[in-house]
């Protein structure tokens, strides 16, 4: 009997430790999380989706900002900027009335045609396509044999053909990547779709219809909040919003985008908040293009008066906080937070004010196992609240 009832309460043990380990420790030691509004504003940007710099998600995540920036009494201003980015806004190629998944190359224009879909034979070298009658015709072209997907290209274009599409030398898909635009709609299906058009259309005559849309530039939009008429802060507190393809960006950075949100409300009423802008920074996964676009429009006497640029990055996991400080900040952190670290670890918007003589301060928390994969959707709402509360302390103390 008391063999049999331990047995009962090691499997209540184990219950209730599998239930603490995929809720989070957190839900444990602070069981009013769903209140937490750091915790909040994190799960509400990874309700969202992907993030992508360009797309309708990160607009929607500028306007949640927006909105809760003007809630705690700032005013906000959109800053945007262009940058070269493809995106592939459907593309789709029917065969025969079957429609077969496919995907644009990047670089390949638009376009919307019909045609012959002719086989070329081997890799498509300029006699493979004499081989054949490519006049107003798409080409169906196999990936490899030691030519670029641009010789192809121009070999098809030369041959006279109007569409083309590559057949992987894989089983699955690939996005296939132009060096140069492509002066007619390119596409890649997956060596098992590929394979199969291949013979039949050896054997008869298939009609395709190829559609190819993408855009060939991002619109990006960088949130600015102040409090009215700070025209010249002291002060940038700043963390980037957008994520990478196909993954929430839970850690990667809703986490230091809650932050951020965090200390300008706790700060809203405050003196400190006249010396400072608070910047939601987009674009910085295609190459800090948020900062880079701010740091170029902002002037050099602007960039001159200001005392740093403090930047979060993925402070929503792991225990140890560590702060990467340059020029005069790296003294004033060490005054009041101890280990403060010069390791120039991971490419963020700090570094776009580095290069303009700007003193940084770097909140992060090292390597993610979930880093730039569907898994990152976890944060934990300590680590959010205790970045919040030592970032504070070393605001009060730079502002003083
Ligand atoms: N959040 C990362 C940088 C990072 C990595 C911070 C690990 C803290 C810990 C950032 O979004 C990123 O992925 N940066 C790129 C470079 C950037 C210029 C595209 C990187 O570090 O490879
Ligand atoms: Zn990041």
């Amino acid at each position: 009997m008391a063999f049999r009832l331990n047995r009962v309460l090691l499997n209540i043990g184990m219950a209730i430790l599998t239930i603490a380990l995929s809720l989070g420790w957190a839900s444990l030691t602070h069981p009013n999380f769903a209140a937490d509004p750091l915790y909040a504003d994190a799960q509400t940007l990874v309700s969202f989706g992907a993030r992508v710099a360009g797309s309708p998600n990160v607009e929607r995540a500028s306007e949640f900002l927006i909105n809760e920036y003007r809630k705690a009494g700032y005013q906000v201003e959109v800053q945007t900027f262009n940058y070269p980015k493809f995106f592939d806004l459907g593309s789709k190629l029917i065969v025969n009335q079957t429609s077969i998944e496919a995907l644009a190359m990047v670089r390949s224009i638009s376009g919307n045609l019909s045609g012959k879909l002719v086989a070329v034979p081997n890799f498509g070298k300029p006699e493979d396509f004499q081989a054949v009658n490519m006049k107003g015709a798409i080409a169906l072209v196999k990936r490899g044999g030691g030519l670029q997907f641009n010789q192809k290209i121009d070999n098809a274009v030369a041959a006279g053909a109007i569409g083309i599409v590559i057949v992987n030398n894989q089983p699955e898909n690939v996005r296939g990547m132009l060096m140069e635009a492509s002066p007619i709609p390119a596409i890649a299906i997956s060596g098992k779709d590929g394979d199969s058009l291949f013979e039949q259309a050896q054997k008869t005559e298939l009609r395709a219809t190829l559609t190819v849309q993408t855009r060939p530039d991002a619109i990006g939009r960088n949130v600015i909040a102040h409090l009215p008429n700070v025209k010249q802060p002291k002060l940038i507190i700043g963390g980037h919003y957008d994520s990478v393809e196909n993954s929430p960006g839970a850690n990667d950075n809703a986490s230091g985008t809650a932050v951020l949100l965090g200390l300008a409300r706790q700060l809203a009423k405050s003196p400190e908040a006249q010396q400072i802008w608070f910047m939601a920074f987009d674009g910085e996964e295609d190459g800090l293009k948020g900062s880079e676009a701010f740091v170029n429009q902002a002037g050099s006497k602007f960039l001159a008066n200001l005392k740093g640029m403090i930047n979060f990055d993925m402070v929503g996991v792991n225990s140890r906080l560590l702060i990467d400080g340059s020029g005069a900040l790296s003294a004033i952190a060490k005054s009041t937070s101890g280990d403060v670290r010069s390791s120039r670890f991971g490419g963020s918007d700090h570094i776009s004010f580095g290069m303009r003589e700007v003193p940084t301060l770097f909140f992060f928390r090292g390597k993610d196992p979930n880093y730039h994969s569907p898994g990152d959707k976890i944060v934990d709402p300590r680590l959010l609240r205790e970045t919040q509360q030592k970032a504070y302390k070393i605001v009060s103390q730079l502002l003083k």
